[in-house]
C-alpha cells in the first residue's frame, strides 16, 4: 500500500511514519469533513475572506489525492450549506466560482485516479453554469470503480432527512401499506448518501465543536476528530493523522465488545 505515496512520500517525512502507522485493514471506509476556517486564514494574514476560499481549494485537491491513493471507499466534503446563502453575494458568487474552476481543472485528474464524483444536496438551487459543471464531472466518472468523492452542494442534513421520509412514505403510499410500517432502513435507502458506505468517521477544521446541519442521520456513530488546523492549512499529514487517531478509538455501538471495522 505505501508504494501509492512512494512518489510524493519522502524517506523519514511525518508522511511516511504516519503511513507506516495505518492499519490497512481497518481503514474507516467513508470520510467526511466539514471544511472550516477559511475565513480566519484569511483574516490572520489581513485578506478578504475570499482569498481564504481559494486558498482552500489547495486543501481539497490534497485530500481528494490522499482519499484516492488510500484507497478509502467515499470522501464527502462539505463545501456549502443550506444556511451559506445567508452570506454576502458575492461571497456565494466567488464559491461558486471557484467550484467550477476546481470541477474543469480538475477532472481529468480526479477520472484519472478512478475516482467517481458525485453531489449530495439540493443542487436544483444552484445556477446552470455550476449544474452543467457538476453534470460533466458526474457523467464522465459513472463507471469509475474506485473512490466516491461526494461534494455537499446547498445541503442540509435536516433537509435530507425530511426528503428522505417524504420518498420512502409516498413508496409505502404506492404500495398501499401503512405508515406506521415506516423503518430505519426504508429511510436509510432515500438519503442523498444511499449510495455510500457507512459513515466512520467525521473530520472538522478549525476547531468548532459542533456539526453544523451536516450528515446528521449518517453520524450515529461516526467517530469525531476535529482539529485546530484551518481548512486552507489542511494537507495529507492533518488527513493520516485523523485516520491514525480514528484506527486508536475502541467503537463499540452500544454493545460492550470491541467492534474492529471490517474494510
Ligand atoms: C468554510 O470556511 C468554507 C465554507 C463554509 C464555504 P468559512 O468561510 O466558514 O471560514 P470561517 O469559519 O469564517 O473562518
Ligand atoms: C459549515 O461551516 C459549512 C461548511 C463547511 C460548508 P460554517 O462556517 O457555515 O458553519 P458555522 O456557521 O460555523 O456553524
Ligand atoms: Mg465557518
Amino acid at each position: 500500500m505505501l508504494k501509492d505515496f512512494a512518489d510524493v512520500a519522502e524517506t523519514g517525512s511525518r508522511d511516511q511514519k504516519l503511513l507506516a502507522a495505518i492499519d490497512w485493514e481497518r481503514l474507516p471506509r467513508h470520510v467526511a469533513i466539514i471544511m472550516d476556517g477559511n475565513g480566519r486564514w484569511a483574516a490572520q494574514r489581513a485578506q478578504p475572506r475570499i482569498a481564504g476560499h481559494r486558498a482552500g481549494v489547495e486543501a481539497v485537491r490534497s485530500a481528494v489525492d490522499t482519499g484516492a491513493r488510500l484507497g478509502l471507499g467515499a470522501l464527502t466534503l462539505y463545501a456549502f450549506s443550506t444556511e451559506n446563502w445567508k452570506r454576502p453575494r458575492y461571497e456565494v458568487d466567488a464559491l461558486m466560482r471557484m467550484l467550477r474552476k476546481y470541477l474543469r481543472l480538475e477532472l481529468d485528474e480526479i477520472d484519472r485516479q478512478n475516482i467517481r464524483f458525485q453531489t449530495i444536496g439540493r443542487i436544483e438551487k444552484l445556477a446552470t453554469g455550476v449544474r452543467d459543471e457538476i453534470a460533466r464531472a458526474s457523467e464522465r466518472t459513472a463507471s469509475n470503480s474506485g473512490m466516491i468523492l461526494s461534494v455537499a452542494l446547498n445541503y442540509g442534513g435536516r433537509a435530507e432527512i425530511v426528503d428522505a421520509c417524504r420518498a420512502a412514505l409516498r413508496k409505502l403510499q404506492a404500495e398501499g401499506k401503512s405508515i406506521d410500517e415506516l423503518n430505519e432502513q426504508q429511510i436509510d435507502r432515500e438519503l442523498y448518501t444511499r449510495n455510500l458506505p457507512e459513515l466512520d468517521l467525521l473530520v472538522r477544521t478549525s476547531g468548532e465543536l459542533r456539526i453544523s446541519n451536516f450528515l446528521l442521520w449518517q453520524i450515529a456513530y461516526a467517530e469525531i476528530y476535529v482539529t485546530e488546523t484551518l481548512w486552507p492549512d489542511f494537507r495529507r499529514v492533518q488527513l493520516l493523522q485523523a485516520i491514525v487517531d480514528y484506527q486508536q478509538r475502541s467503537r463499540r455501538f452500544g454493545g460492550l465488545k470491541l467492534v474492529v471495522n471490517a474494510k
